[in-house]
C-alpha cells in the first residue's frame, strides 16, 4: 500500500478524563468494536488512585499493567486505531502531558453527574497548548445528571473551548430514553440493562417525524424538538476543519458501562478525527508523507523485572518508514542506532514489527541511549518540538543515606529522570540535588526503585519552593548577570539550562517585575 494510504489510515489518540469518570469503561467497548477483546472486564483499570500511596506491590502492579495497555492498537472499519493510555491518577499526570504530544487527537471523557472535574482542566490546558483536536464523551446518562445545557456551559466556561453537540439525550437517569443523533439523524433507544453492542436504532429523516413520538412519547418528544431549536440557534454548526483546528469540539452522550453511544463516537470519530499531520522540528516542518523515517521517544517505561535494566521507549512515527533492522541516525547521541526487536502493539499483545507507518507506535528495547524527546532519523539533524518537561510544582531536596552507594544513586538518579519519573536540578551553590514532581507519590516511587534497581537508599528533604522555572533572554550576559545576583536561588536542569527556583509567588512576581528583559517560562520549551 502507498505511503498516503498507510497514512491516512491511521487514528492516534488518546482518552482523557478525571478518574472515575469512565475512561477504563470506554477503552474496553472501543476494543470490544474493533475486535481487539473478546469480553469486557478484559481491560484492567488502572486507578492508582485507589491504591494506597505506600503500597509498594500496588505501585509495581500498576507499573506492569501500564506497560501491556500503553498503547492498544486495533482495526475499525478498515481504519487502524493506535489507543494510547493515559494514567489516570494525579500524580502521573506528568506522563500525560507528554503521552498527549504523540497523539493527533484525544476524546474527553466526562461524567454528567460530576461536570467538569480538576483533572480534566489541567489536561485540556495541555491539549490547548497543542490545539489538539477534541471529542467530548458525556458518560453516565443512566444516571440522573445535570442538565445537558448547564453541562455544556460548563465545559465552554471552564474548559476554555467552543463546543458542538453532535448528538442529544433524551432525558437521563431512570427515565433516559436515548439519544437522538444530530449528526446522522438517527433516534437511538436505551433499554437499562442489555449490553449487547448492536442497539435498536431508528432511522428519522424529517425531525418533525412521528417515528419519535411513536417511540418515546410525547412528552419526550415535545423536549427533544423544543432542545433541538434551542441547540441550532445556541451552537455552530459542525465543521471539520474547525475541529481540527481545535476550534470547536463535537460533543456526544452515552453510557458507556450500557455500551450505549459508544459505536456511534466511535464511527463518527473514524469519520472526522485526523489522520497524522505536519509536525514542527526546531529545524522545519516534517510531512508525515516524506520518504524518509522519522520519529521521536514520548515515553520510556523501565523493566518491571530490576534483576533486567533493559527499558522500553516508545517511539511515534512522525513521517516515512519506519523498519526492523535498520540504521537510524540518534540525533542528540550522534550515532546510528538500530533495532531487531521492534515491538508494535495490536490487541493488546505485543509483537516483533517489521515496519511501521506514521501514526504507530513503536516500542524499542533500550539499555540507556534514550530520554524523553530524543528523536530517531535516517540521518538528518532533526528535533521534534512540543515534547516540553512542565514545571514541577511539589520540590525536595536528596540526600545520599547511603555512602558507599553515591554512585548507584547518581546514575539511579540521571536514569529515572531520564525516564520523565521527575525532574532533577542541580542547585547552582552548593551542588546539591532537587528533584521536582508533579504529584507527591512519584518520590515513594523513585525511593523504591532507586532501592530495588539501583540498590542506592536515600532521603528527601522538604523544601519551600513555589516554581522551577526556566529563564532566557537574548542577551547573554544579562542573563548571566541575572543568574550571578540570583545565584542563592538558582539552579541548572540535567541540560545545563538555567532554572530560577522561586521560593513564593510573590518572589516570582519580584524577580519578573525587576528583571523585564528576562522571560521566565514554565515548561522546558522556550
Ligand atoms: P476511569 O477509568 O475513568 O477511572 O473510570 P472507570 O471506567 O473505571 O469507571 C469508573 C466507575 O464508573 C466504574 O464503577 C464503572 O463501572 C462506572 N461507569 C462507567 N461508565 C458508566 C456508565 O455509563 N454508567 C454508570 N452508571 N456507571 C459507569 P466502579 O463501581 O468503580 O467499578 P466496577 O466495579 O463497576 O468496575
Amino acid at each position: 500500500m502507498a505511503l498516503q494510504d498507510e497514512i491516512e489510515k491511521r487514528r492516534t489518540f488518546g482518552i482523557i478524563s478525571h478518574p472515575d469518570a469512565g475512561k477504563t469503561t470506554l477503552t474496553e467497548k472501543l476494543l470490544l468494536y474493533g475486535g481487539a477483546i473478546q469480553t469486557a472486564g478484559a481491560v484492567k483499570s488502572n486507578k492508582n488512585a485507589k491504591a494506597a500511596t505506600s503500597d509498594f506491590m500496588e505501585i509495581e502492579r500498576q507499573r506492569g499493567i501500564s506497560v501491556a495497555t500503553s498503547v492498544m492498537g486495533f482495526n475499525y472499519r478498515n481504519v487502524k486505531i493506535n489507543l494510547l493510555d493515559t494514567p489516570g491518577h494525579q500524580d502521573f499526570s506528568e506522563d500525560t502531558y507528554r503521552t498527549l504530544t504523540a497523539v493527533d487527537s484525544v476524546i474527553m471523557v466526562i461524567d454528567c453527574v460530576k461536570g467538569v472535574e480538576s483533572q480534566t482542566e489541567k489536561l485540556l490546558e495541555v491539549c490547548r497548548m497543542r490545539n489538539t483536536p477534541v471529542i467530548v464523551f458525556i458518560n453516565k446518562l443512566d444516571r440522573e445528571g445535570r442538565d445537558p445545557f448547564d453541562l455544556l456551559d460548563e465545559i465552554e466556561n471552564k474548559l476554555k473551548i467552543k463546543v458542538c453537540p453532535l448528538s442529544w439525550p433524551i432525558s437521563m437517569g431512570k427515565t433516559f430514553k436515548g439519544v437522538y443523533s444530530l449528526y446522522e439523524k438517527r433516534l437511538l433507544l436505551f433499554q437499562a440493562g442489555t449490553k449487547q453492542l448492536e442497539r435498536e436504532i431508528i432511522e428519522i429523516n424529517d425531525i418533525n417525524s412521528k417515528l419519535i413520538e411513536e417511540n418515546i412519547g410525547e412528552k419526550f418528544a415535545l423536549q427533544l424538538l423544543e432542545d433541538i431549536e434551542v441547540l441550532e440557534g445556541v451552537y455552530p454548526t459542525f465543521s471539520r476543519q474547525d475541529y481540527r483546528e481545535g476550534k470547536i469540539s463535537p460533543v456526544f452522550f452515552g453510557s458507556a458501562v450500557n455500551n450505549f453511544g459508544v459505536r456511534e463516537l466511535l464511527d463518527c470519530f473514524i469519520d472526522i478525527a485526523p489522520f497524522p499531520l505536519a509536525r514542527n522540528t526546531e529545524e522545519r516542518s516534517i510531512a508525515p508523507i516524506e520518504n524518509k523515517f522519522t520519529g521521536f521517544v514520548f515515553k520510556i517505561h523501565a523493566n518491571i523485572d530490576p534483576k533486567h535494566r533493559d527499558r522500553i521507549a516508545f517511539l511515534r512515527v512522525c513521517s516515512g518508514k519506519f523498519m526492523r533492522n535498520t540504521n537510524y541516525f540518534h540525533t542528540r547521541l550522534s550515532k546510528n542506532l538500530r533495532f531487531s526487536n521492534p515491538t508494535a502493539f495490536m490487541a493488546q499483545e505485543k509483537t516483533i514489527v517489521e515496519e511501521a507507518y506514521p501514526g504507530d507506535i513503536v516500542g524499542l528495547y533500550d539499555t540507556g541511549n534514550f530520554k524523553i524527546g530524543d528523536t530517531l532519523t535516517e540521518g538528518e539533524s532533526l528535533h521534534f518540538k512540543g515534547i516540553p518537561s512542565f514545571s514541577p510544582e511539589i520540590f525536595r531536596s536528596v540526600l545520599n543515606a547511603d555512602p558507599m552507594k553515591s554512585k548507584q544513586l547518581a546514575k539511579g538518579l540521571e536514569q529515572l529522570t531520564d525516564e520523565g519519573v521527575a525532574q532533577l536540578f542541580t542547585k547552582t551553590l552548593t551542588g546539591g540535588k532537587i528533584l521536582g514532581v508533579v504529584g507527591a507519590l512519584q518520590f515513594e516511587v523513585i525511593q523504591y526503585r532507586l532501592k530495588g534497581e539501583y540498590g542506592a537508599s536515600c532521603h528527601f528533604e522538604n523544601i519551600a519552593l513555589h516554581k522551577a522555572c526556566w529563564i532566557s533572554c537574548k542577551d547573554k550576559k544579562k542573563l548571566q548577570a541575572f543568574a550571578d545576583d540570583k545565584y542563592q536561588h538558582m539552579a541548572t536542569d540535567k541540560e545545563g539550562n538555567f532554572v530560577f527556583l522561586a521560593e513564593s509567588q510573590w518572589a516570582l512576581q519580584m524577580a519578573q517585575e525587576k528583571n523585564p528583559d528576562i522571560q521566565f517560562h514554565f515548561t522546558s520549551e522556550y
